[in-house]
């Protein structure tokens, strides 16, 4: 069944008041549309621990840069609508830039500090606060019980958990692993804009991380040597061009002295036009464990 549309923010709030009064759960996805399996994927979860689902689709100009692809970023409602009805989304939220910013610019923002400055944040200075405000708008309108979002954007997730926590929001964040197409590459709206060539190319990504696990796997504990292993793979991929590989611990998101238990490894690069994240957890070889 087609999920029912919302529009407005009103009848939203009206809708979801009701369910909630009618001791329903609700279980929510954000996305900004151009869905795909990796989107699906969290909305199946959503499905299989809440009465209800609902996905919001919302391209949200506060998280992009003046030069980045707001006005180009692929969108399609009825191929949307198909793929939240085929996962169990029973209503999705779809307002106009408008209705969620009727003021124009906003003058309050959530913004994380630290969290939200490295890594993806260095090339982006005002993506996370962009993010953070929109989901907390979304998170006022729809008022879930639990909401999802995947491990493919591990620092948007770590910044939206720490928001959570640090403003005592009442919703559970709900982490999702990463999908990915056959060959390994992490599904992406972003995706659409590579070139055969690149798409070809973007496989890197995955292979890196490969490398990074191998390293750690092996017993290497200096996140240098294992970014060295990382970069070594990207190098060799002429049509990529490397903005960061890194070793991080998993909650701070920095890089420790030696690595621990649990390593995440996080990887960005271009590809023509199209910069494209991955990231994957690596865990030390059990014998290397301090504690055994
Ligand atoms: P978007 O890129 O559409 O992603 C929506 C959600 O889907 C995010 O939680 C993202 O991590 C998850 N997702 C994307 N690709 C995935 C994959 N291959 N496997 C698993 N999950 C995947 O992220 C955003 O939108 C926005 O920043 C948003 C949170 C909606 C705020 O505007």
């Amino acid at each position: 069944m087609e999920p029912e549309p919302l529009i407005t923010i009103g009848e939203t709030r009206a809708v979801l008041d009701r369910l909630r009064a009618g001791g329903r759960s609700v279980g929510f996805v954000p996305t900004m549309g151009y869905l795909h399996d990796g989107h699906g994927s969290l909305m199946r979860a959503a499905g299989a621990a809440n009465d209800v689902v609902v996905a919001s689709i919302f391209v949200n100009p506060l998280q992009f840069a003046a030069d980045e692809d707001l006005d180009s970023y692929p969108r399609d409602l009825g191929h949307d609508r198909a793929l939240a009805a085929a996962n169990g989304v029973d209503y999705l939220f779809a307002p106009s830039v408008d209705e969620m910013y009727p003021n124009g610019a906003v003058l309050t923002s959530v913004s994380v500090a630290d969290l939200s400055e490295r890594w993806d944040g260095a090339s982006r200075p005002t993506h996370f606060a962009g993010v953070a405000t929109v989901v907390a708008k979304l998170f006022n309108i729809v008022g879930p019980c639990r909401a999802y979002f995947g491990e493919k954007d591990f620092q948007q997730l770590t910044v939206i958990r720490r928001m959570v926590a640090d403003l005592s929001a009442p919703v559970e964040v709900v982490g999702c692993p990463i999908v990915r197409e056959p060959d390994g590459l992490a599904m992406s709206s972003r995706n659409a804009y590579l070139s055969p060539d690149d798409r070809a190319a973007a496989v890197v990504l995955r292979q890196a991380l490969d490398a990074g696990l191998a390293s750690v796997a092996g017993g290497e504990t200096d996140p240098d040597r294992v970014v060295a292993a990382m970069t070594a793979v990207v190098d060799e991929e002429p049509r990529a061009r490397l903005d960061y590989a890194a070793a991080v611990d998993p909650a701070t998101l920095e890089v420790p002295c030696s690595l621990g238990p649990v390593t995440r490894l996080l990887i960005a690069a271009q590809l023509g036009q199209t910069r494209l994240i991955d990231n994957c957890e690596a865990v030390a070889p059990i014998e290397d464990r301090p504690d055994r």
